[in-house]
């Protein structure tokens, strides 16, 4: 990629690398930084173009790196600054961007910050968190709960006063309409970008500013039982506020004080809420993570209309993105099926924007079963068997058949899949055919064929399982059909016509249609017009 290139992120496929279970290089088990370096030469294989890397600071660990306890340091789990120096040099060499979580809206309960804050009510950093008396009756002041369960106001006896944690207790959610903790916070990407990395990932960004008057939620009225309990409430008033787009476009001027840098916000939202966070006149996030795709029933229709609902909403001039997978959510292969996972594959490098990867992801990694005393995620811990945990997503890249699948010489911190011995990078490589394979071939394919990166996002009516789209360039374009069913299709237009450049299953490259087109079950595949 050309490293000068301003708006690199537009054509670029992104990487999020979980670090704890990318690669170990010291046999304790989770991942580290000269591990990620040691996997430079597979990632530049894949052809990708940015890494994201899920937090590697201080932290402890609470909710795995989401609680930060020193926000310019590296943790000495994942090594040493020296260690992130030359991760940054070596991937940049690479001609790999690398891109940072940047974790603003919650600390540590162990920040120095909070420790100061949580001392006196007149503390100068007292007002760097949001305290709150009690209600009348003792109890929390309002009736805003936590993503991870229970109320999300912790009583400080110390001090007589509740605390706000969007998450954990250990997680205490900063005050972002204290000027000084912006001021901090700048300071700290500032830090970052100085030492060369290419941008940030916004944590939660939809949280940093809550109500000014702390007023209760309303009641959801379409809460069901078995969901997470704070789907009890509906946050309209604590997260998602009208001055939160001010900060953000503060966060994007500290962002544009550096060249070709990217601003990412991580937002779950509808799509026309979403879309607000490119900011006016497009100066909030360059990118909002669209996560549209993560919860998608997996039917022709729905993904058309979910394409079609998303490119409707998109600001003028405003680029889009699309995100398959992230440790947050199950697993692609396990959420549509194995046979699916290539289709999903093919959507997600044909649609229009930027795509994100998730780790494993391009090897068909599935969701992994974790037995109860081997749960590590504190979502789980706090809400346990109603399928919110986060471990199965979160294990071991498998790298080969070898003990621990190559990803460490210790027991990992997560217990790998019990398919590793197959389902590895090093037999994928050797298979052209496998899942690796294909998007190796589709990244390629994407770089190689402007309309894939640049092309208009055209709908074909299409019915049944069957998803069509054209991507539109100014000199050429593809058509991309993707039969999303178990049964085969055929699909006869006199409008078609060209070359199959790519088929999921690998084995079609170069075939000629002429007014025809059979699709196999669970296939997909491009035709160059
Ligand atoms: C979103 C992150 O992706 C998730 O892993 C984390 O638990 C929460 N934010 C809290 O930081």
């Amino acid at each position: 990629m050309d490293q000068s290139d301003e708006f690199w992120w537009r054509h670029g496929v992104f990487y999020q690398i979980y670090p704890r279970s990318f690669q170990d290089s010291n046999a304790d088990g989770i991942g580290d930084i000269a591990g990620i370096i040691n996997r430079l030469p597979y990632l530049r294989s894949l052809g990708i173009d940015a890494i994201w890397l899920s937090p590697i600071f201080p932290s402890p660990m609470a909710d795995f790196g989401y609680d930060i306890s020193d926000y310019i340091g590296i943790d000495p789990l994942f090594g040493s600054m020296e260690a992130f120096d030359a991760l940054i040099a070596a991937a940049h060499a690479a001609g790999l961007k690398v891109i940072l979580d940047l974790v603003p809206n919650h600390t540590s309960d162990q920040h120095p910050w909070f420790a100061a804050s949580r001392k006196s009510r007149d503390n100068p950093k007292r007002d760097w968190y949001i305290w709150r008396d009690p209600a009348p009756d003792g109890g929390p002041p309002n009736n805003w709960m936590s993503e991870f369960g229970g109320s999300a106001w912790k009583y400080d006896a110390a001090t007589g006063q509740y605390f706000y944690h969007a998450f954990l207790a250990a997680q205490p959610d900063l005050n972002w309409r204290n000027p000084a903790v912006r001021t901090a916070m700048y300071d700290v990407m500032r830090f970052w970008l100085g030492k060369g990395v290419d941008g940030f990932r916004v944590d939660v960004i939809w949280h940093l500013i809550k109500d000014a008057e702390f007023r209760d939620n309303p009641p959801n009225p379409d809460f069901r039982e078995g969901r997470p309990p704070h789907e009890r409430v509906l946050p309209l008033y604590s997260n998602d506020q009208a001055e939160v787009h001010d900060v953000i476009a503060e966060m994007r001027r500290v962002v544009d004080e550096f060249d070709a840098r990217v601003l990412i916000g991580e937002i779950y939202l509808p799509p026309k809420r979403l879309v607000a966070y490119y900011g006016r006149d497009l100066a909030g996030a360059h990118l909002p993570f669209n996560f549209a795709l993560l919860s998608a029933p997996w039917h022709a229709r729905q993904i058309e209309k979910i394409i079609h609902d998303y490119e409707a909403e998109l600001p003028k001039g405003a680029w889009p993105n699309w995100v398959l997978g992230n440790h947050d959510r199950p697993r692609v292969a396990s959420r549509v099926g194995q046979d699916q996972a290539r289709v999903a594959a093919m959507l997600l490098l044909t649609l229009r924007g930027t795509p994100t990867l998730y780790y494993g992801d391009e090897i068909g990694m599935h969701q992994v079963a974790i037995a109860p005393d081997q749960v590590r995620d504190p979502f789980e811990k706090n809400v346990p068997g109603i399928g919110v945990g986060r471990d199965g997503c979160r294990t071991p890249m498998q790298w080969s058949a070898a003990p621990n699948a190559g990803f460490s010489t210790s027991t990992p911190w997560l217990p790998l899949a019990d398919d590793f011995v197959h389902e590895n990078v090093v037999n994928h490589e050797a298979d052209e055919r496998s899942i690796l394979s294909l998007y190796k071939a589709l990244i390629a394919l994407r770089k190689k064929m402007p309309a894939l990166v640049t092309g208009n996002y055209v709908p074909i009516a299409a019915e049944g399982d069957l998803l069509l789209y054209r991507r539109q360039g100014p000199e050429s374009s593809v058509v991309i059909a993707l039969n999303l069913g178990a049964e085969p299709v055929e699909l006869q237009s006199d409008a078609l016509g060209g070359e199959i450049l790519l088929s999921t299953l690998m084995d079609r490259q170069g075939e000629k249609l002429d007014g025809v087109l059979d699709l196999r079950d669970n296939e997909g595949v491009i035709i160059g017009e």
